[in-house]
């Protein structure tokens, strides 16, 4: 079947990257003169025929902007049957021959069902999560990390001025991938992440560690699904402030986290994407998620890509902690 319109949509949380994608998309189908028709609020408004041409001059300006144009949504509804054939109903009605979907995990789940009754979809991954198999990196990750890194620097600041241990909480859900990374990156004292599990009590001693240094602070970086938590870690910690030397602090930087520009790094690996969803759609290469593998763009069939989780690389925690570890005294 020749595809003469293709439906776009985002879902899930949105990402610094959609934006680029969305735009990438556009145009690359223009430019094999496919229309493009632009679902909003994803798959909800796929459920209620929400539809609207996109064109050229629709998506201009967007290449550096955070958020998504389409808007998104989280939307159980779609987990059932009879919301999957009020889409289908819709864009055979509008004559949308194939789907390009852009989010996370769930939203990969909600393409695979569709997949799954012979309609013809191609994913873009793009979660700040970076929990999707086959693809070293998803949409939104490398501005984030940016984002946090940014915030992190700043909270050193303060924290050095009064000696303090701080806790700085980032987004991740399930995985310790953004935390792990912004620690390093920030050079945090210590990292908290579920993939690695520390006790509260190895909590107190790295932290004592990193005051008999004589450091001014203690960073923490915590991934949002460490158990037993932040605030747990941040109340025991204060119980014990005085054994520890520092004062205690807490930071969680939540949706500040989603926002913003995205980097050079973001728009480019979205335009990649962006133009390889569109050519597998077109060829009729469809089932599957476009991913970067060994920086190259390669295709995972939708059924490997669904239920395969990615967490934080343990060899990079253990160079994180091979290097705090360097610094503490024999
Ligand atoms: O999946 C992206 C993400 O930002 C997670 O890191 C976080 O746990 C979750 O979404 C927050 O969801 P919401 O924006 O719906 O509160």
């Amino acid at each position: 079947m020749s595809i003469k319109r293709i439906g776009l949509l985002t879902s899930g949380g949105d990402a610094p990257g959609m934006n680029p994608a969305i735009r990438g998309v556009v145009r690359m189908a223009t430019a094999l003169g496919v229309e493009v028709m632009g679902i909003e609020r994803g798959y909800r408004g796929l459920m209620e025929g929400e539809f609207h041409p996109l064109r050229i001059r629709d998506i201009g300006g967007i290449l550096g902007r955070g958020g998504t144009l389409l808007q998104s949504a989280r939307t159980e509804e779609f987990k059932t049957e009879a919301g999957r054939r009020d889409a289908l109903h819709h864009l055979n009605k509008a004559d949308i021959d194939g789907l390009i979907i852009i989010g996370g995990d769930g939203t990969h789940h909600g393409a695979f069902a569709l997949a799954q009754m012979n309609y013809p979809v191609v994913t873009i991954p793009s979660t700040i999560d970076n929990d999707l198999c086959y693809t070293d990196i998803t949409l939104g990750v490398d501005t984030v990390l940016n984002t946090v890194l940014d915030a992190i620097d700043k909270i050193r600041d303060t924290a050095s001025s009064h000696q303090r241990a701080f806790l700085v909480e980032t987004m991740g859900r399930n995985s310790g991938y953004l935390a792990l990374m912004a620690g390093i990156a920030g050079g945090a004292e210590v990292i908290l992440i579920p993939e690695a599990p520390m006790t509260l009590e190895q909590i107190v001693e790295a932290i004592q560690a990193q005051y008999a240094l004589g450091k001014p602070h203690s960073l923490i970086v915590v991934a949002e699904g460490y158990k037993p938590g932040t605030m747990a870690v941040y109340e025991y910690l204060r119980e014990r402030e005085k054994e520890l030397g520092f004062t205690v602090r807490m930071t969680i930087l939540g949706h500040i986290q989603r926002g913003g520009h995205p980097t050079a790094f973001e728009r480019i690996l979205a335009t990649r994407f962006a133009v390889a969803a569109v050519e597998h759609l077109v060829a009729g290469k469809h089932g599957v998620m476009v991913g970067l593998i060994d920086d190259k763009i390669q295709a995972t069939p939708l059924a490997q890509v669904v239920g395969c989780h990615k967490g934080a690389d343990l060899n990079l925690y253990k160079l994180a902690q091979t290097l705090e570890y360097a610094r503490a005294p024999k």
